[in-house]
This record gives C-alpha cells, sequence and structure tokens, in this order.
C-alpha cells in the first residue's frame, strides 16, 4: 500500500512573517489522526526554509527545497545545492516544476541533473512532469509525459528510483483554477505507472508514489484521491491557507 503524501509548495507566496505564521497554524493542527496516516510535507521559498523548520519543531511534517542546482558546492554564483538544504533540514526537493520548465527555461536534461544530484545529496526528489494545454489539444499528453518521465529518469537505477516520487502536473492547471478530471488526472497517472513498470520492474511501479497537482482545492481533493493511481497531491494556491491545507491533508487520509 503507498501512503498517501500530501506536499505544499509555497513557492515565492511567502515572507518571514507568513512562513512562520503559515508553519505554526498547520503544526497546531496537523497532529491529529489525519496528519499519521498521511505524509505532509511543505517547500517555502529558500529564505525562510530554517525560520519554518524551527517552527515544526518535533513535528512528523517534512521540509523540502522547491529547487536546488545539480552541483552540491563550488563556484555557481546564487545557486543552492541538495547538501546545503539537507544540511538545514530538507527531505525533500522539487524538480522540474513547470514553472521552472517554462517560465524559467529547464529542459529536460537539467532536470536530470538536478534529480540525480538531490539523491546524491541525500534527498527525496520529486519529479514534476506535465503537459501544456496545446499539448493536451493537439493529443501530445502521453508523448511529453512519457519524454518527461524517461528523461527525469535517466540513468537511475531501480534502487535510486524508489527514493524518487513523481508529480503529475498539467501545466494549464496550474494556478488557473481549471483542475484535471479525476478521469484525466487517473489515465496520465496510469500511463506513469505503466512507463516505471517498463522501465523497471512491477514492484517499483506498484511503490512508486504519483501525486497529482493542478489547482487542488479542499473540494476536490477526495475525488482526485479516490483514483487507483493518485497516491497523494501537490498543492499551490490551497497550500497558503492553512485551513485549506489542513482540508486536503484529511480529505488525502
Ligand atoms: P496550484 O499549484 O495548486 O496553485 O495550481 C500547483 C503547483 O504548482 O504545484
Amino acid at each position: 500500500m503507498r501512503k498517501p503524501f500530501v506536499a505544499g509548495n509555497w513557492k515565492m507566496s511567502t515572507d518571514s512573517h507568513s512562513s512562520v505564521a503559515l508553519a505554526e497554524a498547520i503544526v497546531a493542527d496537523v497532529s491529529d489522526a489525519a496528519g499519521q496516516r498521511v505524509d505532509v510535507a511543505v517547500f517555502p521559498p529558500f529564505l525562510y526554509l530554517q525560520a519554518v523548520c524551527k517552527a515544526f519543531n518535533s513535528s512528523h511534517i517534512a521540509l523540502g527545497a522547491q529547487d536546488i542546482y545539480f552541483e552540491q558546492n563550488g563556484a555557481f554564483t546564487g545557486e543552492i545545492s541538495a547538501s546545503m538544504v539537507k544540511e538545514i533540514g530538507c527531505t525533500y526537493a522539487l524538480c522540474g516544476h513547470s514553472e521552472r520548465r517554462h517560465v524559467i527555461g529547464e529542459g529536460d536534461e537539467l532536470v536530470n541533473r538536478k534529480v540525480v544530484a538531490a539523491l546524491s545529496g541525500g534527498l527525496l526528489p520529486i519529479l514534476c512532469v506535465g503537459e501544456l494545454i496545446k499539448e493536451r489539444q493537439s493529443s501530445k499528453t502521453s508523448e511529453v509525459v512519457t519524454r518527461q518521465t524517461k528523461a527525469g529518469l535517466a540513468g537511475l537505477s531501480a534502487e535510486k528510483v524508489s527514493g524518487v516520487t513523481i508529480a503529475y502536473e498539467p501545466v494549464w492547471a496550474i494556478g488557473t483554477g481549471l483542475t484535471a478530471t479525476p478521469q484525466q488526472a487517473q489515465e496520465a497517472h496510469a500511463m506513469i505507472r505503466n512507463l516505471v513498470v517498463e522501465m523497471y520492474d512491477e514492484k517499483l511501479g506498484e511503490e512508486i508514489r504519483i501525486l497529482y497537482g493542478g489547482s487542488v482545492k479542499p473540494g476536490n481533493a477526495a475525488e482526485l484521491m479516490a483514483e487507483r493511481d493518485i497516491d497523494g497531491l501537490l498543492v499551490g494556491g490551497a497550500s497558503l491557507k492553512a485551513e485549506d491545507f489542513l482540508a486536503i491533508i484529511r480529505a488525502a487520509a
């Protein structure tokens, strides 16, 4: 059985005060039964990781970085490495989030280097994949998601991939209020799981967690989670309100 996983991506939306306030509000309420049945992680801006880590104290909520560079240290002005965020308490790193791919311009090869670097720096990467609206409209969803998944995992053994989570996030559903229907999401998730079976084996395909992301809200979380191959949710906007994020965690439990 795959344990449900709910992740909150705060993007560039919190400041020092609101990061700590949000963390405190989540931790105050999450330690009920729902919180134990679900793996929960939040991804604050880099600057506030330490303050949020302190606010989480000994709770079971994990911390993640929204991005990392693919080298562990050296002359890479402005970059942050896996080992740096690991040292200050991070467990996870997002790799290839659609805003990194489509706003910043990261390609498949760079995303793969980041997945590899996350693992070698001791982090658990969340590899994000997903198609643009024009790709869906021209029936290219499967082709794009297959390419991104294969490229993202390139060169990794099954043992390494057992530390990876995949997030299917159709780009047209991110921050737009448009959510993929549970059927559309399930179809993409099943396709990704089959691909992992094809690339590795049945066991890894059954074990790997695949999260859905794109306008997840308290009102649609339960129906998405009811699908066979949806193992969790990557939440942007709705993770900025403790009440909504907690409701999503409860829906996933
Ligand atoms: P959203 O963002 O929930 O605001 O659509 C999801 C994401 O970018 O991970």
